[in-house]
């Protein structure tokens, strides 16, 4: 067997013809141009990588994007000031935190203020990147007609998925990792009644042996870990299966890399995501359809609900 690449592109193309369409309706209509704001703190290489393509990209249809940058050092409580000051400014319109933030931010327990408490600082209908307690709620909900925001990378993977034609319902389905803004809305939109998929959920507790076991069952297996010590191969595969690829991380020679061992694994899979030009393309196409969502709540149209 070998597998079909499941390539970004066409589906990234067809939510950007959308959004062009509506950034010339927001301008004709209401005057006004899509504003991201971008909170980036230190220098982690891969975050970098995402930044400057998503400025390059964004720029060339039309919405304007503006980081933000702070040194590692930075407190959650001055991150958290400048997020409500752009919650309250009128002419920012949607708002979006490069993750991971370092350590001490993300990781924080008890009263320390960490990443939840800056999330909660993003208004409701500028959070993009669907991590406020707002938007979180509403996914855990799961009522895709009311939804505000649905994270950009999750909605990627559902229309990736649709494109083609991967059916969940019924599925067995592994998420390796469950962090806020990848593994932890994939595990909720695919096992909640947006996907009615079975999903287990594994990460750096689970114990090998109980991963390999859960993949080799998997009609669907979704990677969003990136990291050196993580390498998903062929021998803890299916014949036949789907293998999402989320996970990126940038090697010592700059070359963008995933989760997924491709040239062992597309030789057992059905489907395959590359990387780069898998999820990653469609990842960018989906926050811009978010931040031209959130300019239209801002002007004062209700848009709740998603198309998946
Ligand atoms: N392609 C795209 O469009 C796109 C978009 C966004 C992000 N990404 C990439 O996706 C990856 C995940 O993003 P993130 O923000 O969720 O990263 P993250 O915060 O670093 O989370 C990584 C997750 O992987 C788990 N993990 C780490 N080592 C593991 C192992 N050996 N076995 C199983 N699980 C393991 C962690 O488990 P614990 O929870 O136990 O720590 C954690 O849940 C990153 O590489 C990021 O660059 C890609």
């Amino acid at each position: 067997m070998t597998a079909t690449p499941m390539i970004g592109k066409p589906v990234a193309d067809a939510i950007v013809a959308k959004v062009v369409a509506d950034v010339a309706y927001l301008k004709e209509t209401y005057d006004v141009v899509p504003q991201l704001r971008v909170i980036q703190v230190g220098t982690d290489a891969s975050s970098e990588v995402y930044l400057q393509n998503k400025i390059k990209s964004f720029s060339k249809i039309g919405i304007q994007v503006r980081p933000h940058t702070f040194e590692s050092s930075v407190s959650a409580a001055e991150i958290e000031d400048l997020v409500s000051a752009l919650s309250e400014d009128r002419s920012v319109h949607g708002i979006m935190i490069g993750l991971p933030l370092p350590a001490h931010i993300e990781n924080a327990t008890g009263a320390a203020r960490g990443k939840f408490d800056i999330f909660d600082r993003i208004h409701q209908f500028k959070d993009v990147d669907g991590v406020s307690r707002h938007s979180t709620a509403e996914l855990y909900r799961g009522q895709l007609e009311r939804l505000t925001f649905l994270p950009s990378t999750a909605l990627a993977v559902s229309r990736m998925l649709k494109f083609y034609g991967v059916e969940t319902t019924g599925k067995r389905v592994v998420v390796v990792g469950r962090n806020d803004i990848t593994g932890k809305p994939i595990h909720h939109m695919l096992g909640g009644r947006m996907g009615n998929a079975t999903v287990s959920w594994c990460h750096r507790f689970t114990p090998k042996e109980t991963h390999d076991d859960l993949t080799r069952a998997a009609d669907i297996v979704i990677t969003c870990v990136g990291s050196a010590r993580y390498q998903l191969k062929a021998d803890v595969l299916r014949s036949g299966s789907t293998v999402i690829d989320v996970g990126t991380r940038v090697d010592k020679n700059g070359n963008l890399i995933g989760d997924v061992h491709f040239d062992d694994v597309k030789h057992v899979a059905a489907f395959l995501t590359p990387v780069p030009r898998g999820v990653g393309p469609v990842t960018v196409a989906c926050l811009m359809e978010n931040v031209v969502r959130a300019t239209r709540f801002c002007v004062g149209e209700d848009v709740r609900g998603y198309q998946l």
